[in-house]
């Protein structure tokens, strides 16, 4: 006759209880969003940037690819997506086309802080500044056409009106006599649009 196993302890039973249902659950609701994923023709996230490339636009894209860019950046689905200096989709919204012309040809003076990788010596960038200045230039006009829509994380303008998590924030944390003291410049297109100015002004100080 086999050994009588011991019976489990209380505590070691709610223990294994507890454990199983958390791997019961995620194993459900990774089946559950695979399904939703499948069926759902809508992306799993709103895509909030664009581009609508001119011709030398477009040969800047080409250029971007085929120069290395895209192993340290992204943008237009190509490239890696290490953070926010990395991906460069909505670039066009903060920084204009001069500016990326001057950065890409002498990126430490016109920075606004330290370079890492595109400093000029022997880091893993420095070859972009050597580049022929017609193709930095078609660089520039094609990362320039990237833009941001407004409320997306690389746009300088915040959501419109209808974000519920900015409406719940204010909600909770603005004393309330801001509603008659301050104006939502969300509401306000002029304003908005002046808002959007100086932070890309801002953007561009060095
Ligand atoms: C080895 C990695 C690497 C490569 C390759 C690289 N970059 Fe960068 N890039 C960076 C890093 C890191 C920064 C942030 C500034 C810095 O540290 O040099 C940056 C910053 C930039 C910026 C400024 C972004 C901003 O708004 O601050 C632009 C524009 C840019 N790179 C364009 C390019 C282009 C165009 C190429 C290809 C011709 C390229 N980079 C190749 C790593 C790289």
């Amino acid at each position: 006759m086999a050994k009588k196993q011991q019976p489990l302890k209380p505590g070691e039973k709610i223990l294994f209880t507890v454990a199983g249902v958390f791997i019961v659950f995620a194993i459900l609701a990774f089946i559950a969003m695979q399904i939703f994923m499948a069926k759902s023709d809508k992306p799993l996230f709103a895509t909030k940037t664009h581009a609508a490339l001119s011709a030398e636009g477009q040969q800047g894209s080409y250029l971007f690819r085929v120069n290395g860019c895209t192993t340290c950046h992204r943008a237009l689905r190509n490239g890696t997506n290490m953070g926010r200096t990395a991906d460069l989709d909505g670039i066009g919204s903060r920084r204009t086309m001069q500016w990326m012309y001057a950065f890409l040809q002498d990126p430490q003076k016109n920075y606004d802080g330290e370079t890492i990788d595109h400093l000029p010596g022997e880091r893993s960038a420095a070859y972009v500044a050597k580049m022929p200045k017609e193709e930095l230039h078609a660089i520039a006009v094609f990362l320039s056409e990237l833009k941001s829509d407004q409320g997306s994380s690389s746009s300088p303008i915040p959501p419109k009106g209808e974000s519920p998590f900015i409406d719940s924030m204010v909600k909770t944390w603005a004393p309330k006599e801001w509603k008659s003291k301050y104006k939502d410049i969300r509401d306000d297109p002029e304003v908005l649009k002046r808002a959007n100015e100086a932070a890309v002004e801002e953007m561009k100080k060095p």
